[in-house]
């Protein structure tokens, strides 16, 4: 389908997202199966639409975004943040800083304080949670979850933090409270400063090396010494040591000056 080049340009305009930034063939192929699905045969009548129908524009966001999650996901990792990367990061420290850097609609975040409850007493306990979309930001703020999403969850966490609602499962208020969530554009955005632990998982896959040869380097910039970064189960650094940082536990790379 023509009209892609004008179409970047267009939602670079209209949100400050760079889709050059994400993978070409992969963003290509959602968008025209969108385009095609809702009944517009050209990139120009889709964007006309986006930019007139505020529902169309939600709607494109959060299908651009793929905000699928679920809590604890690929627990073996969290078993080794658990077990190796908090147990270091907490001798140096008797407060964690940690940010959750796209975090959907919000089962990263809140298993990460309900991990850390294993450590700090809640009062001690605040994550920054960040994601480009609005839509899942809100949906984090309710913290209402399907059962298929808890699979991963200790039982004892699981059986502390929710609560049943019928068919779904809502996060306590004790939970939510830690968390500070935050619109960010990770692509674009200044990102913060002095983090023990950053968490960015499931969504560099969508980017491009040269965009995710950036990201590594600020992340690195945000982290302190020592700090870890945490990423997704697909997403292993080529040359870490490029970018200052160590691995010895493989998905955890460990800042180093
Ligand atoms: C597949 S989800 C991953 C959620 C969670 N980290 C996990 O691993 O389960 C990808 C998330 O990345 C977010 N995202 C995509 N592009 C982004 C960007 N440029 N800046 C910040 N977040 C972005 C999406 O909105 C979506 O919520």
């Amino acid at each position: 389908m023509l009209g892609y080049e004008e179409f970047k340009k267009d939602i670079y305009n209209l949100t400050g997202l760079d889709l050059s930034l994400y993978k070409e063939k992969q963003m290509k192929r959602r968008l025209e199966s969108r385009i095609a699905r809702i009944g517009k045969t050209s990139y120009k009548d889709y964007f006309y639409l986006i930019k007139s129908d505020k529902k169309a524009f939600d709607d494109f966001m959060t299908y651009l975004t793929i905000n699928v999650s679920e809590f604890f996901r690929n627990y073996e990792q969290w078993e080794k943040l658990e077990k190796i990367i908090l147990p270091k990061l907490i001798k140096n420290s008797s407060e964690l800083k940690v940010w959750s850097a796209a975090c959907s609609t919000g089962e990263e975040p809140y298993s990460l304080v309900m991990l850390l409850t294993r450590f700090f007493p809640l009062s001690k306990i605040k994550v920054l949670a960040a994601d480009l979309d609005d839509e899942a930001i809100n949906k984090a703020k309710i913290g209402l979850y399907r059962e298929k999403s808890l699979e991963n969850i200790p039982i004892d966490l699981k059986t502390k933090y929710f609560e049943k609602i019928g068919t779904s499962f809502k996060i306590s208020e004790k939970i939510k409270s830690q968390v500070e969530f935050k619109k960010m554009n990770l692509l674009a955005d200044t990102y913060p400063k002095g983090y023990d632990l950053i968490v960015c998982r499931n969504v560099m896959i969508y980017f491009t090396d040269e965009a995710k040869d950036v990201m590594y380097q600020k992340f690195n910039n945000s982290l302190k010494e020592g700090g870890v970064l945490f990423v997704g189960s697909t997403e292993q650094i080529i040359s870490p040591s490029k970018y200052k940082f160590s691995t010895e536990v493989t998905f955890f790379y460990t800042k180093f000056e």
